[in-house]
């Protein structure tokens, strides 16, 4: 495996990353999740689509991970399987030296259920239920718990608003507690500012970076806006359904500095 991943590889290792930072900063880290050479393609003929070529990634525990791409370039397809939502044509995807791509139905699920935290750009909460509902209803947490954990999020007051009468940011907030609720093993966020107004936007932003730096979580964080890879520790840039660039971040940025 390891031969054939050498070979593939393509990516471009910029000059702020030498090859020698790359070392140093795998070093004392822990490959949390990792994927080998995973393709999609969708549909047949002439709407086929190659979503992930020879996507070869290594997730660290507690690193804040950000993948960068147009619009197209794969992101949400390759952020799907890492979470057990969908499963690739070739290749595996180790977790705890398992392949998650053989899994079946039930295993899959599963892993899904306890293994990771799910934040996406329409936060994708239940209508009918109230905050504090959309919270219980994927975890084991008490009243509490759910309670302690809304205030340190900045939803204190919120617990019975149904999502209507939240902001977007509030929402958002919501699905991040739904998410850490689960007490996940790593968080993976696909555009989670993409429907947010600014400085909703930042501030979602600012509680993630906090969820790594000060909590040691693990967070991948895919995202179209450039700058926003200047608060990462490693940074992964997607084409048309490959890697092209990989670098770590000599000079990480706090979210609340960057503007886009
Ligand atoms: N379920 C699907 N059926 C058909 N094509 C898809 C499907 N999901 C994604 N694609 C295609 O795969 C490519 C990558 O999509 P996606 O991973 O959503 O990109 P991104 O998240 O970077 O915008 C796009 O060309 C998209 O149209
Ligand atoms: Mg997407």
């Amino acid at each position: 495996m390891e031969e054939k991943t050498k070979k593939k590889t393509t990516v471009k290792r910029t000059t702020t990353s030498s090859e020698r930072s790359f070392k140093k900063y795998a070093k004392d880290k822990t490959v949390i999740l990792e994927t080998v050479n995973i393709n999609k393609t969708f549909g047949e003929k002439e709407s086929e689509v190659k979503a992930l070529c020879d996507v070869s990634l290594k997730i660290y525990e507690g690193e804040l991970l950000v993948i960068l791409g147009s619009s197209g370039s794969g992101k949400s397809t390759l952020l799907n399987m890492l979470g057990g939502m969908s499963v690739p044509d070739g290749g595996a995807i180790l977790f705890n030296n398992e392949d998650i791509s053989k899994y079946n139905d039930r295993n899959l699920t599963s892993f899904r259920k306890k293994e990771i935290g799910f934040i996406f750009q329409s936060f994708n909460l239940i209508n009918e239920l109230t905050a504090k509902e959309n919270v219980s209803l994927t975890s084991d947490m008490n009243s509490q718990e759910i309670e302690s954990l809304f205030r340190k999020l900045g939803l204190a007051g919120k617990l019975d608003n149904y999502p209507h009468q939240l902001s977007g940011g509030e929402q958002q907030r919501v699905s991040i507690a739904r998410a850490l609720a689960k007490k996940p093993d790593i968080l993976l966020c696909d555009e989670p500012t993409g429907a947010l107004d600014y400085e909703s936007g930042k501030q979602i932003l600012i509680l993630l970076e906090d969820l790594v730096r000060k909590q040691g979580r693990t967070i991948v964080l895919v995202t179209h806006t450039q700058e926003i890879a200047r608060m990462a520790d490693r940074v992964i840039r997607m084409r048309s359904g490959r890697i092209i660039e990989e670098y770590i971040n000599n000079k990480i940025e706090s979210a609340a500095k960057i503007e886009w």
